[in-house]
């Protein structure tokens, strides 16, 4: 279905006419985190924010999409959406609402370096070295780890990282670049070795989370909260590793990680079903019953194909990049609501959460973002990330 050109424009003009719909009912408010019944509506009110605030660790991935269809057509409409949502996110961080974890990456690398490295905005810049500034407090130095959730001091959270923090350390790394301010990239780099050598297993699969003794820095043991079992692997935790050890390399130039990210690749790859879309956790199978969770999937594409394009190898590049076209076929095929007109998300089938029963068998914000991500990186063969 991508192999040519004329098919992949009717793969992006289907996106886009979701986005284009968002526009407008996502002009004020922030979606829920995933679908309810496949659609889309104004993040539950929780606390003392009303329905809609700009809290959680999803919010980034609405404005995301908004810049990506700006590359992707041009339109002033989206980047004047994208720089609304600059302002929020900078407000968001003055005024210090639900900042103390480890998701300022994917929250502000969206929102706020993407217009940066776009479209040259100063306020986003300056927003972002603050982020990565706020990132930086969750620092523990002595275990070299980015502390993932709770309070700093919080004993049942503390010396705790997870493999979704391979996505939050770009953030780190661009600062150092930007500010040339090396203690943003030594910490995402100490986190990044300390994830290579203990979070993924001798067979390349990967815990959700480790944690590592505070004071001592010792690497203690892994524990799961969104996949099957502690020793099982969590698809949409593998899909990160993918992406999140390319992105590393990226900015290191450290052949280990690119390495790893190559053996975490074939673990995915290898416990997929035939139609390469994985279930949420890679140990079900196709006889299972269980979900599939689209959202793996629609990150494993982005970061096969950042892979494909970073190793020297060039059958290992074609293998990585073949096996990305092959799972995003899959995804247009038989997951996205393209040409369905009752659903405002862009894939349906994701899982966010199963053992805690949220949005499971329902679209999700970041399954959205990464597909759009995939079809930026398909349809335009220069394009940069924002990570
Ligand atoms: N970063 C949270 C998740 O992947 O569900």
């Amino acid at each position: 279905m991508t192999g040519n050109l004329h098919d992949l424009t009717e793969v992006v003009d289907a996106a886009l006419e979701k986005v284009a719909a968002n526009l407008i009912t996502f002009a004020d408010v922030y979606p829920h985190d995933h679908t309810i019944d496949n659609s889309y509506r104004p993040r539950e009110r929780v606390d003392d924010y009303p329905e809609g605030s700009n809290v959680g660790w999803t919010t980034g991935f609405w404005p995301g999409m908004l810049w990506l269809a700006y590359e992707l057509t041009g339109s002033p409409e989206y980047r004047q959406a994208g720089l609304t949502h600059v302002e929020r996110f900078r407000q968001r961080l003055a005024d210090g609402v639900n900042i103390d974890h480890h998701d300022m990456g994917f929250l502000y690398t969206l929102t706020c370096v993407a217009p940066w490295r776009l479209i040259g905005d100063t306020t986003a810049r300056s927003t972002a070295l603050q982020a990565a500034e706020q990132l930086m407090t969750r620092y523990l130095e002595v275990p070299g780890i980015l502390q993932a959730w709770g309070n700093i001091d919080d004993v049942r959270q503390r010396g705790r990282v997870i493999v979704d923090t391979l996505m939050n350390l770009p953030l780190l790394y661009w600062a150092s670049l930007e500010s040339s301010d090396a203690r943003y990239h030594q910490a995402a780099y100490r986190n990044a070795c300390r994830l290579r050598d203990h979070l993924v297993r001798p067979d390349a699969s990967t815990y959700h989370t480790f944690y590592f003794d505070p004071v001592t820095g010792t690497p203690l043991y892994g524990r799961t909260e969104q996949g099957a079992a502690d020793e099982s692997c969590w698809a949409r935790g593998q899909a990160w590793a993918i992406y999140g050890f390319a992105l590393s390399y990226a900015y290191t130039c450290d052949v280990t990680f690119r390495d790893t990210a190559c053996r975490v690749a074939d673990y995915f790859l290898d416990h997929l079903p035939g139609d390469g879309v994985a279930y949420w956790d890679l140990i079900y199978t196709d006889s299972s019953g269980e979900e599939r969770d689209s959202s793996a999937a629609a990150i494993a594409v982005c970061g096969l194909l950042e892979l494909s394009g970073r190793l020297p190898d060039r059958t290992l590049s074609m293998h990585y990049s073949a096996e990305a076209r092959r799972i995003f076929d899959s995804l247009y095929q038989h997951y996205s609501t393209a040409g369905l007109p009752t659903s405002n998300a862009l894939l349906l089938q994701g899982v966010y959460n199963k053992p805690g029963g949220a949005g499971v068998d329902e679209g999700n914000l970041w399954g959205d973002y990464f597909y759009l991500e995939a079809l930026a990186r398909l349809a335009k063969t220069n394009w940069q990330p924002y990570w």
